[in-house]
């Protein structure tokens, strides 16, 4: 009896039980591999390899050289909210209310307050599959229904109208999440089929939040924004990956008029506010912007250097790389198990990627994601190490 209530106080929750990311078996293997002295060309983990901004990192510095750092507002400092709000007039022409921006803990925290802003539980949201696993696994925690829709060539692995209303019309969706460009397919959605999928999704009463954490990382073609197409849609951006301070933790959403009180009540709770420090290295780094398009050229290169070099080794399918730093291999003709692929690939290659299961539990066991936010020499390398290990 005491046992059987003893078992209860650690029980943990039903909805806490999200799965981990696959990806960090991967790591773990590498690591060891490393600790054993083998060199490792790491593509695994996807983010940036250089520093943030130097603006960014002076203006923290000092900042600290000031000592006291104390908690700001719950929205943001107001002159970041309001440099960010620029950043949208300088980007996509877009002339946005400051009031309208809400700072936030990398857009992992801006996915909590959105869809706790947005959603009840038991709300269905759909998702692209394959697709970055947090957004299911946080809507699980928080008690809503993540939505798989199968994604294909016909829309670049983009949701489409047609199937989300398919979706809809079978059994009501609340919400949707678009991204563009995507993690993991490094694909994008053009503007106009953007615009359309916005406007469907907004006549049927289903609330659209707009994942851009990937903006400025675009090389097909220019992104746009959902803030330019839709009042209602929540747009989350980040830090993290153009300015690559992803260890600083900063992000933003644009909110709707309407939810501004909304996400700074929750956020006020939650979190009282976003780390004062990254907030100061944010607002600076917008004036490293040289710095970045110097830093995104080299991504440039090294997507050249893959989509000419993986097919010579031996990957010749794969999504198209529009944007990101993500190339999506089918390696289907090789192996049907994407984990133990990785796992050989790493341990008799050398080359760490992570498993598509991570992504798509349908049919992520055909593919591979390589991130290619590394150096043009590690690209190099990686292409010469895959074909020669695909030829034994
Ligand atoms: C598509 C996508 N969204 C959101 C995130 C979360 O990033 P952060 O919380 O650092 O802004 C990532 C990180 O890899 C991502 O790939």
């Amino acid at each position: 009896m005491m046992l059987e209530a003893a078992k209860r106080l650690l029980t943990p929750s039903r909805r806490s039980n999200v799965p981990p990311f696959i990806v960090m078996d991967v790591m773990a293997a590498a690591a060891l591999k490393e600790a054993q002295g083998a060199r490792v060309v790491h593509m695994e983990v996807g983010q940036p390899a250089a520093p943030a901004p130097r603006t960014a990192i002076a203006a923290a510095q000092r900042a600290l050289a000031k000592g006291r750092i104390g908690y700001t507002e719950s929205l943001g400092i107001p002159s970041l909210r309001a440099r960010i709000a620029r950043h949208y007039e300088h980007t996509y022409d877009l002339a946005l209310d400051p009031g309208r921006v809400a700072v936030t803990t990398g857009s992992s925290g801006g996915f909590i307050l959105a869809f706790l802003a947005l959603f009840e539980p038991g709300d269905r949201v759909a998702l692209a599959n394959p697709g970055y696993p947090p957004y299911r696994h946080i809507l699980t925690a928080l008690g809503c229904e993540p939505v798989l829709i199968k994604t294909g060539p016909e829309t670049r692995w983009a949701l489409s109208a047609k199937v989300l209303l398919d979706e809809h019309r079978r059994n009501a969706l609340q919400g949707v999440v678009i991204a563009s460009p995507a993690n993991p397919t490094g694909t994008m959605m053009e503007a106009d089929l953007l615009t359309r999928l916005i406007a469907v999704l907004e006549a049927e009463g289903i609330k659209v939040i707009s994942d851009e954490i990937y903006h400025g990382l675009d090389y097909a073609f220019a992104a746009e924004t959902a803030a330019n197409v839709s009042q209602r849609a929540l747009v989350i951006n980040s830090f993290s990956k153009y300015f690559c301070m992803t260890g600083w933790r900063i992000g933003w959403m644009v909110v709707p008029e309407s939810l501004v009180r909304t996400i700074d009540r929750l956020q006020g709770n939650l979190a009282i506010s976003v780390p004062t420090l990254a907030q100061v290295a944010a607002e600076a780094a917008f004036d490293g912007r040289e710095e970045m398009e110097t830093v995104k050229h080299g991504y440039e290169e090294n997507r050249r250097i893959l989509t000419e070099g993986l097919p010579k080794a031996g990957l010749d399918k794969f999504l198209p790389v529009d944007g990101a730093f993500y190339l999506y291999a089918d390696i289907s003709r090789f192996s049907d198990d994407s984990l133990d692929f990785a796992k050989r690939m790493l341990i008799e290659a050398g080359v760490a990627a992570t498993p598509g299961i991570d992504f798509d539990p349908v049919n992520g066991h055909n593919f591979l994601r390589f991130c290619y936010a590394g150096s043009a020499a590690e690209m190099h390398e990686a292409v010469e190490r895959i074909g020669g290990w695909l030829k034994c």
